[in-house]
């Protein structure tokens, strides 16, 4: 499932985060701006259970999450996505992937990895602004499923149809949530039009 989120003011942040002259400060608040709006679809569908409760009028059956969340961002940019999830899912716990693009082969490199214990259980949902060729995508997903998850979410910001291609045939089980989807990847791997290199933009690096 490919769900691309297009409501007006996410793409309102989108279209300010995209401008080349946007600054670092401004980029890096409005994609976690970005990223509390979409974590509110991407929860659409979180399974609830009833529970009994008593408030100050009666007794009566509420819902409460009946699963744990645990949210993996894709480091470095993926890190930009965290906090505007975790307030809308403040008991979230969250595992982390350290990967990093050989800019030559433009194939992923795992440097890092820990994750909470319960991912069999859980849902899992692994965030990184950036879906170009995919291959980061691919091995992050292949990652928690290494490790028990089953109910995995990938959501990243701007997407190639190439990167959606990529995962959903290597990962047709997971559900995929896009701010956007963009015409193509350039020469270079890059998404065009796309943002430029998240990472470098949220932290200053360049
Ligand atoms: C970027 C981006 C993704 C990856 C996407 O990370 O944040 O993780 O590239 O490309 P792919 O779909 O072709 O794998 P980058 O390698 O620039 O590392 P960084 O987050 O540390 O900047
Ligand atoms: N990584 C980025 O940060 N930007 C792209 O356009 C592609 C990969």
């Amino acid at each position: 499932m490919l769900q691309v989120l297009n409501h007006p003011l996410i793409t309102h942040k989108l279209t300010h985060m995209r401008k080349k002259e946007t600054t670092t400060k401004d980029f890096r608040e409005n994609l976690d701006e970005i990223a509390e709006l979409m974590a509110y679809e991407v929860c659409r569908d979180l399974p609830v259970k009833p529970v009994e409760i008593e408030t100050p009028m009666a007794k009566t059956t509420g819902y409460e999450l009946s699963r744990e969340v645990v949210i993996v961002p894709i480091l470095r940019a993926g890190i930009g996505l965290l906090d505007g999830i975790r307030r809308l899912v403040p008991t979230a716990k969250v595992g982390f992937i350290g990967m990093y693009r050989n800019e030559e082969t433009l194939e992923p490199v795992e440097y890092f990895a820990k994750f909470p214990k319960n991912l069999e259980e859980a849902i899992t949902m692994i965030v990184d602004p950036m879906l170009a060729t995919g291959g980061s995508a691919c091995d992050a997903i292949t990652a928690v499923k290494n490790r028990g998850a089953k109910n995995i979410k990938l959501v990243c910001l701007v997407g190639a149809p190439e990167g959606v291609k990529a995962v959903q045939e290597a990962h047709p089980d997971v559900d995929i949530y896009l701010a956007a989807l963009d015409e193509k990847l350039n020469e270079i791997g890059y998404i065009v039009p796309g943002l430029g290199d998240a990472g470098d933009r949220i932290f200053g690096t360049k």
